[in-house]
């Protein structure tokens, strides 16, 4: 029997998780989406061949609906999803620091939740998602969910506990790899490379450090071990690294960003 899916806001993230979703062999008659705005929704019709209807009617039938609002739109969605959701149906939660208790208190009983943390790498198919299902959520359907969302990219299934770490690692993650780009850059025109140069050098050698990375059994570091000779050049950077608190600073900023999500979700 197919899957019926719903997507509840069609913005950045949710029309990048359509998009993945279409693309990965789902029917476009199996995928209803809700858009508030008349152009837009004119918008999502030409450009993916689904229905853009309202909120309810996106959810009446759909066996997983993904909620893809803002945070501070949750609320009002959730009251109009709740009266018309189907008992056995998964409702995936997109939306940052939303707890999965706050979707069970505004939904029926038995409708299960699952909260996922995506990242913006998912807008070219290289997302990676967290996910925590709540304890309503069976196997097959947390199965279906982690399939749907693997359309986008990877999937990790974690206790709701580790949401906030989540978060600090891949979620907030993509940041820190542009970072370090900006940093080789910069470093790069400093030393006279033409700027156009220097960010392909710095971009592909990012891609191509993360394809070794994901595709090798050994560890980050080494694979580090075998480009750094003794006092050679890498050599020569990595101490400087070491020296200046590099190392430290990055494990520090991931532990700030773990402390600000759990904040932020008012855990
Ligand atoms: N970890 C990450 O890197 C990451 C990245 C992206 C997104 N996210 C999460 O994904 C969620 C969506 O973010 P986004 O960047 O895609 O936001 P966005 O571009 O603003 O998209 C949200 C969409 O939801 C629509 N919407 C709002 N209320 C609605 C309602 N009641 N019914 C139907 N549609 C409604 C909005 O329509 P209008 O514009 O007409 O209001 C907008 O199209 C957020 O909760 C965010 O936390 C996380």
């Amino acid at each position: 029997m197919s899957l019926r899916v719903a997507v509840l806001g069609a913005g950045v993230m949710g029309e990048t998780l359509l998009s993945a979703i279409l693309r990965s062999g789902v029917p476009a008659s199996d995928v209803v989406v809700s858009e508030k705005r008349a152009e837009r929704a004119d918008e999502l019709r030409a450009a993916h061949g689904v229905e853009v209807t309202d909120t309810a009617d996106a959810v009446r039938g759909a066996d997983v609906v993904l909620v893809v609002v803002k945070p501070q739109d949750v609320p009002a969605v959730l009251g109009d999803v709740a009266p018309v959701v189907a008992p056995g149906a998964t409702v995936v939660s997109l939306a940052a620091g939303i707890r999965i208790a706050t979707f069970e208190a505004a939904l029926p009983d038995g409708v299960g939740v699952v909260r996922a943390m995506p990242n913006t790498p998912a807008l070219v198919g290289q997302g990676m998602f967290g996910v925590s299902p709540s304890a309503a959520v069976t196997a097959d359907r947390l199965e279906q969910v982690v399939t749907l969302l693997a359309s986008g990219g990877r999937v990790a299934v974690v206790p709701e506990s580790a949401q906030d770490a989540v978060t600090a690692v891949s979620g907030s993650g993509p940041a820190y790899v542009f970072y370090l780009a900006e940093a080789m850059i910069a470093a790069g025109i400093d030393l006279g490379l033409e700027p156009d140069v220097a960010r392909t050098l710095a971009t592909q050698t990012v891609l191509g450090a993360a394809a070794l990375l994901a595709e090798s059994d050994d560890p980050p570091e080494e694979l580090r071990r075998r480009v750094t000779s003794p006092n050679g050049t890498t050599h020569a950077a990595i101490t400087t690294f070491d020296t200046e608190g590099v190392r430290a600073g990055l494990e520090a900023g991931v532990r700030a960003a773990a402390a600000r999500s759990q904040e932020l979700s008012g855990a």
